[in-house]
């Protein structure tokens, strides 16, 4: 599949780097632009992928062009696209555009709507709207995405294709995307933040840092699998480890008094309401 990427960042490097390992596209199939030049050098020095010079030359190459920038860059770079391809002889196709080869536009931006990209984009271009998260770089991705109203069944099996190969990848009411973004979108932090805590708390009873790391992050590993391989309510699971009188319910005790439970709750929350106002251009 001809994959190409309007922004070179972060989440596009981690989709890239995830796509070229699950074997849906080779280096060849992938062609990035970005106006922050170093960023992207980096990225062909590492994956081997083919820099464009500018976002017209990326569609030109493309099937499916992902938008990876900033929510504030991501009018900017589609009207451009739009007016450059308008312009250029009509290689991005409408949908219906008289027989030629039509692209699928694929939009990771934050908050930005389907209604707000389609009409930057004139009405006429076939749109999924995806909320990935960065361990799609390890084919461990969490992905939710919503159709546009020119976009068909076969247009989501695209997405699926891509966004499942790296994780998993979940068909939502275009209305549940700001929840998406405040759950898994930004979760990783907060999971980097809960393995931190927990490693601190090993270095405070004595265990080297190194080790006290390495045993959080499997711990958490490990906890998540069990919750995704068994189908167990993570209660079930919590009530069979806690003993009567023993040391996991003493931990669950300061885990409750100190506010974790609400904290993440608040957090989900926090980030799914900055999306929204994302989306509201503010
Ligand atoms: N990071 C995550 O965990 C995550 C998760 C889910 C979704 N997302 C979404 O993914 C998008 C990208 O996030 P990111 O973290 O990858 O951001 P990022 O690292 O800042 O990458 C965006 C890149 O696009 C470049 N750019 C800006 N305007 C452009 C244009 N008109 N044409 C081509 N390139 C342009 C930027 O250059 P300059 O820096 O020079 O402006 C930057 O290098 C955001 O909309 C975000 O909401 C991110």
């Amino acid at each position: 599949m001809k994959l190409g990427f309007i922004g070179g960042g972060k989440m596009a490097a981690a989709l890239i780097k995830g796509v070229l390992k699950s074997g849906i596209c080779t280096p060849a199939d992938v062609t990035v632009s970005d106006v922050h030049a170093p960023a992207v050098e980096k990225l062909r020095g590492e994956t081997g992928v083919t820099i464009a010079a500018s976002n017209a030359e990326v569609v030109g190459a493309s099937e499916v062009i992902i938008l990876a920038v900033k929510p504030g860059d991501a009018l900017a770079a589609i009207q451009g696209l739009t007016a450059q391809q308008m312009e250029s002889s009509m290689r991005w196709a409408w949908q219906g555009g008289g027989g030629k080869t039509s692209k699928l536009l694929i939009s990771i931006v934050a908050g930005l709507s389907l209604a707000t990209l389609e009409k930057a984009a004139g009405e006429k271009l076939r749109i999924i709207r995806v909320m990935p998260n960065t361990p799609a770089l390890i084919l461990a991705g969490a992905s939710a995405f919503a159709t546009g109203t020119l976009a068909t069944d076969a247009d989501a099996d695209i997405a699926q294709k891509i966004f499942g190969g790296i994780g998993i990848a979940l068909r939502v009411k275009e209305s549940l995307l700001d929840a998406v973004t405040g759950l898994s979108g930004s979760g990783p932090a907060y999971v980097y933040t809960i393995i931190e805590a927990l490693a601190d708390g090993g270095v405070l009873m004595g265990l080297p840092r190194d080790l006290a790391l390495q045993l959080a992050a499997k711990t958490v590993a490990g906890a998540a699998e069990m919750v995704l391989q068994t189908g167990l309510h993570p209660a079930v699971l919590r009530d069979q480890v806690a003993s009567p009188g023993g040391t996991t319910i003493a931990g669950i005790e300061a885990i409750e008094s100190g506010g974790l439970r609400a904290s993440l709750i608040a957090a989900v929350r926090a980030a799914s309401e900055r999306s929204a106002t994302l989306g509201s251009g503010k």
